[in-house]
């Protein structure tokens, strides 16, 4: 079946998730931060994601702004940060305000034009989501943003994945859905979904029972996967 509907990823597939930590380190009077950033954007990232799976195999949902939070508090204190109240604020602050990847905007138009429907499908809470959606002015080009607080669990779980189809009416295989995060390609993959891995890290591929259909190293080669 053609493809109808391309689903995406946010954070750190749309959203540069390592921006909140990169733009601080440059701001004035954070010059101690800046040999740290680098690390406290890798932590925070692996222990925002943990607690999102942890949480999904325990029952404990919560939502994405809690893990959010509780992530970063990790990282800040495996860096000595801890009692820098004035940075955690700050790093909290960015996040709802993360960059789109420059090929962003260009990559939706450019779907919209051919007439797909388009959608964010992310852990992210609603409000946080709509933050990053405006901030990156990429509302338009998009049908709609779909955020696990419907369903109560996060990612990878099947139940996720069924917001699509409720959503827009269509077949699995008529979904292209985007990822950078292995993980997430790889569990799609196995729901049914046509799948592209954006792999701007060159990382290994992940060792999951399914595999992403295509790999990509940006976003630019979407529209031509999408035809
Ligand atoms: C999301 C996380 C997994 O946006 O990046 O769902």
């Amino acid at each position: 079946m053609p493809i109808t509907t391309c689903i995406f990823d946010a954070y750190g597939t749309l959203f540069d998730v390592a921006a909140a930590a990169r733009t601080a380190a440059d701001e004035p009077g954070r010059e101690a931060f800046r040999a740290h950033w680098p690390a406290i954007a890798e932590h925070w990232r692996l222990k925002q994601l943990q607690y999102t799976w942890l949480r999904a195999i325990t029952g404990d949902h919560t939502d994405f702004w809690t893990v959010t939070q509780d992530g970063l508090d990790w990282a800040l204190e495996a860096e000595g940060l801890s009692g820098d109240a004035d940075l955690r604020e700050r790093l909290l602050q960015l996040y709802w305000e993360l960059e789109a990847y420059p090929e962003v905007p260009a990559m939706l138009h450019a779907l919209k034009s051919k007439g797909m429907s388009t959608a964010i499908l992310s852990n992210g809470s609603p409000d946080m989501l709509d933050g990053a959606v405006k901030s990156a002015g990429i509302g338009d080009v998009l049908d709609d943003v779909l955020s696990v607080e419907s369903v109560g669990i996060f990612k990878p779980h099947a139940s996720v994945y069924d917001l699509v189809g409720d959503r827009f009416g269509c077949a699995r295989s008529e979904v292209l859905f985007v990822s950078s995060n292995g993980w997430d390609a790889a569990a799609a993959a196995g729901y049914g979904f046509t799948t592209a891995w954006v792999n701007r890290a060159g990382a290994p591929m992940d060792r999951l029972p399914a595999t992403p259909g295509h790999v990509l190293t940006d976003l630019t080669g979407i529209p031509e996967l999408a035809r």
